[in-house]
């Protein structure tokens, strides 16, 4: 029998303070005050700010890339690479994701093609892809860089280019990625990257579209600001997708210590990867198209029958805990408003996606957590496996 007694049965959960799974960078409290003073010295709030323009700068070195044009939040982003790229009719993309890759196609005006990923790598079935390119009214594909990991690219880039339609990113989860040492904002024609706080880059709110290409980083300027900042070019619609000063100041101050995050990040993973080998139906995600990942989420499957108990009872053991598992993504996009009413076939034709809906379940990773709370909670974990009878018992078909 384990010595670890679970909450779930009686005991005292293993941590005061909850636990949630996103990254959550807060800076010194002194290093924010004098960021904060500066920008009330300076007397200005936003659009294009001089901490923006710095931050963009900055980006643009570290990544590579031509263009880093940062925005309010990468669903604005997606919104405004859909609008820049001209696209019409359909738009390849998984629905497994979070809904605000979907949302962004809907918003303007295009139709979500929803294709099914790869059981092993989450990503974007290329095979698949391929298949619903025969639909001619598909005008581009909108993959997802998951999990600190990245697409199949080669062969999304080789069947884009084969059809002619463009191929673009949006990459919420790869900020700090390489693939082949080249950094993650190069490929495709965009991509877009998130910097809410749950990300391992935090502007607490924020994102950026990094593209190579020069007139589509016009384009995108324009729309971001009905002010109409930078070289003015024609665009059919604008927006409001720009960066705060305030924004811009904490992205700044995270990017200072990214490389302690990425190091912190890896210690913690490396913890769980130890706590959890060798469980019986428990698969740890691990990143394997990347050469360097950031380890943006730890993510499991959890399979009920081997493990011998539910995703969702696991997920009720650890939140006992103070354990903020999550079930992310859940449901899957095609399952929510609108598209559950526009596509109630879709569920047929993504078994993958259906079956990761119901056993993905991601842990606490990133500043809310050390190496000591990974351990314990792969601890809890093996736990919660060998005493699963009581657990299923105290349960009583709750989860
Ligand atoms: C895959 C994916 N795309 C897009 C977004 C939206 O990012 P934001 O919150 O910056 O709008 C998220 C946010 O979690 C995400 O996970």
């Amino acid at each position: 029998m384990s010595a670890v007694e679970l909450a779930i049965l009686g005991a005292t959960p293993a941590f005061e303070q909850p636990l949630p799974v996103g990254q959550l960078y807060f800076p010194e409290w002194s290093a924010y005050e004098q960021a904060m003073r500066g920008i009330f010295e300076r007397q200005y709030y936003t659009n294009q700010g001089p901490l923006t323009q710095q931050l963009e700068q900055v980006l643009q070195e570290r990544l590579g890339v031509r263009h880093a044009i940062c925005v309010t939040n990468a669903t604005i982003g997606l919104l405004m690479a859909a609008d820049a790229l001209g696209l019409r009719g359909k738009v390849i993309t998984p629905a497994f994701s979070f809904i605000a890759t979907s949302q962004s196609l809907t918003w303007a005006g295009l139709e979500p093609l929803f294709c099914d990923v790869d059981p092993l790598t989450h990503q974007l079935d290329p095979v698949l892809v391929e298949a619903l390119l025969e639909d001619n009214d598909v005008s581009a594909i909108l993959a997802v860089n998951l999990w600190g990991d990245v697409c199949a690219q080669d062969q999304l880039r080789e069947l884009a280019d084969r059809r002619g339609v463009p191929l673009y990113y949006d990459s919420a989860h790869a900020f700090g990625c390489a693939v082949q040492g080249r950094a993650v904002g190069n490929f495709g024609a965009l991509e877009v990257f998130s910097f809410h706080a749950t990300k391992v880059l935090s502007a607490a709110e924020g994102g950026c579209v990094c593209t190579n290409d020069d007139e589509l980083a016009a384009r995108l300027r324009n729309i971001r600001s009905s002010y109409g900042a930078g070289h003015p070019v024609h665009v059919s619609r604008t927006a409001n997708g720009r960066m705060s000063e305030a924004q811009a100041a904490i992205a700044l101050l995270s990017l200072n210590s990214f490389a302690q995050t990425l190091e912190r990040n890896r210690g913690i993973f490396a913890a769980y990867r130890d706590a959890l080998a060798g469980l019986p139906g428990l698969r740890l995600i691990e990143p394997q198209a990347v050469s360097t990942t950031n380890y943006q989420y730890v993510v499991c499957e959890i399979d009920a029958e081997r493990f011998g108990l539910s995703r969702d009872e696991l997920q009720a053991v650890l939140r006992a805990e103070n354990v903020l598992a999550r079930r992310y993504f859940y449901p899957g996009i095609h399952r929510c408003t609108p598209y559950d009413e526009l596509y109630p076939e879709a569920a047929e034709r993504l078994p993958v996606t259906e079956a990761l809906c119901a056993k993905v379940l991601q842990l606490p990773i990133g500043q809310p957590v050390d190496v000591a709370g990974a351990r314990r909670i792969g601890q809890i974990i093996r736990a919660a496996q060998e005493q699963a009878a009581s657990v299923r018992h105290s349960l009583g078909g709750r989860a």
